[in-house]
């Protein structure tokens, strides 16, 4: 059977809190499924800039090389907000997904009954959401040239025909796999940029998927759309700084940013995966923090990386079961549990079908 090496980077704040509910989740899996798995800890964030003064050492990235995934919980703190830029741990976030190649980030925003209560959107719109957030992750705006003189300031956004070109195929090719639907989502009526999104992904749809239908709509009306009609749609396609505000708006419909799981992957199998939200200062310390996200990311790494499609399908139906259980968290429910119960209520779930499966 298999052995799994993968690397953790538990980060900061609640990140190590919902780390550690992963841990225990794995390692009931791995026995379930017969698979092992080796986790390699290292540095990420504000932790790595404690122990070493740079939000991501070399170390960290020669352990991630070596590895099939790697596990992220969050980075940043009001700890760290005062550093200069190369200095703070979200720098370190955006250095290991630029420097792994990890330009696809994938954002799924699917909504389940029992949850619909907990988004502000109504209800009847939330039926059969179940949409595909493709965010380029490693060019505009984030990594372009960034200036400061005075009371001057610059951030250069680019982005060039080859990165758009590879993203667009990985969200043709899921849309090949899904309802062949992609909505790009730009502000190609000023931004040059937008514009050379538009030319590139026209070509890359039109001449390697004629299957897929493309259409583009302007990021305010994205925005308004995602909240009007969410079940429109299927794969939405964008550039790195339009889909991390376009996600967390869309955790909205699925009623936290606790419920949001993201992979970000390179050509190939390998990927990172972390939950969609941050270190939740706000929250960090108190046992409280809601570990679903995390745990539906461990589901994406077993699925896409791992090539554990059992037991990622076990995984994400004890989540819905807990769900459907009533098991939530305090982000949803005043009289929410904590991440301990959450996960021993994830792990009965998951050996209770176990036991089931061996007497039937
Ligand atoms: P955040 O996602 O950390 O928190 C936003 C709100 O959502 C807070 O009220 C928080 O309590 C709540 N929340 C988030 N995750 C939750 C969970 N698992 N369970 C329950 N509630 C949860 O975003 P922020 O407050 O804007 O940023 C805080 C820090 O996190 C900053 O330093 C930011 O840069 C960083 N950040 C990191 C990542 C990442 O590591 N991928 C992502 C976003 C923000
Ligand atoms: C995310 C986060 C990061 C981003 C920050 C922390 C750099 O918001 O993963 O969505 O903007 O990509
Ligand atoms: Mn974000």
């Amino acid at each position: 059977n298999h052995q799994h090496r993968i690397v953790a980077v538990p980060g900061d704040g609640v990140g190590p809190e919902v780390y550690a509910s992963a841990c225990t989740v794995l390692d009931v899996l791995s026995s379930r499924f017969g698979f092992g798995i080796d986790i390699d800890e290292q540095l990420i964030g504000g932790a790595a800039i404690d122990a070493t003064g740079n939000p991501l050492p070399d170390e960290t990235v020669a352990a991630c090389r070596d590895a099939k995934a790697v596990l992220l919980g969050a980075v940043g703190g009001p700890k760290w907000d005062a550093q200069p830029r190369e200095l703070r741990p979200e720098r370190g976030l955006l250095r290991i997904r630029s420097e792994l190649g990890l330009y696809c980030n994938l954002r799924p925003i699917v909504t389940h009954p029992t949850l619909h209560r907990f988004s502000p959107v109504r209800p009847e719109r939330l039926d059969g959401v179940n949409v595909m957030i493709v965010r380029e992750l490693t060019g505009g705006i984030y990594f372009g040239e960034k200036r400061r003189e005075g009371d001057v300031a610059e951030d250069v956004c680019r982005y060039t025909a080859d990165e758009i070109t590879r993203v667009t195929r990985q969200a043709g090719r899921l849309a090949m796999q899904r309802d062949r639907r992609i909505v790009q989502v730009d502000k190609s009526n000023v931004i040059e940029t937008s514009r050379l999104w538009r030319e590139v992904t026209e070509r890359v749809i039109g001449e390697e998927f004629p299957e897929v239908s493309l259409e583009h709509l302007y990021v305010d009306a994205a925005a308004m759309h995602l909240l009007s009609k969410p079940a429109s749609f299927d794969v939405m396609l964008t550039e790195n700084l339009f889909g991390d505000i376009l996600s967390d708006e869309a955790s909205m419909l699925c009623g936290s940013m606790g419920l949001l799981p993201s992979a970000s992957l390179a050509d190939g199998d390998f990927g990172l995966y972390e939950p969609v939200h941050g270190s939740a200062p706000d929250i960090a310390g108190q046992g409280i923090a809601n570990p679903y996200a995390m745990l539906l990311s461990i589901a994406m790494m077993l699925r896409l990386s791992l090539h554990e499609t059992e037991a990622a399908d076990a995984l994400d139906s004890a989540i819905t079961d807990c769900w459907s259980d009533g098991v939530l968290t305090l982000d949803l429910v005043p009289e929410g549990v904590g991440t301990e119960a959450v996960t021993e209520a994830v792990c009965r779930r998951l050996t209770g079908a176990a036991a089931a499966s061996r007497t039937a």
